[in-house]
């Protein structure tokens, strides 16, 4: 697994388009709001969804198995502390503990140029909608 940081103006180099088949991820490194925060880019069904990566239930990351996002039917999003699943495309949790269910992962955009994968920072702080 390999951790990337690394900038071209103002995006965020990812890595290739061929690097992440469908089903698979790659974790990243990009600032926001001033601190570095892991981020992971899924392929989902061919399409390419990226998001901070911080639970919207406790702020851990998703993948206490390290770059597993995906439910074992590949449907999801999971976190592997307790379970809350997320749609890959919207981010939203659609089943988790307490009540969490209804937030949504913060999304990283992304723009796609000759195979290359770009980041771009979402603007302000990340949101602090955590139950505990
Ligand atoms: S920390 Fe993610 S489900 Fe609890």
């Amino acid at each position: 697994m390999k951790i990337r940081r690394r900038r071209d103006a103002t995006r965020y180099i990812v890595g290739r388009v061929n690097e992440i088949p469908a089903g698979k991820s790659l974790k990243f490194i990009m600032p926001i709001d001033g601190s570095d925060e892991e981020c992971f880019v899924i392929n989902h069904h061919g399409r390419l969804h990226a998001y901070v990566n911080r639970c919207c239930h406790i702020p851990l990351a998703l993948d206490w198995v390290d770059n597993q996002f995906f439910t074992a039917d590949g449907r999801f999003v999971m976190c592997q502390t307790h379970n809350a699943c997320y749609v890959p495309e919207s981010g939203e949790c659609v089943e988790g503990p307490g009540t969490s269910c209804g937030k949504f992962l913060t999304r990283i955009p992304l723009e796609i140029a000759n195979g290359i994968i770009y980041a771009q920072p979402p603007e302000g702080p990340l949101p602090e909608h955590y139950d505990e």
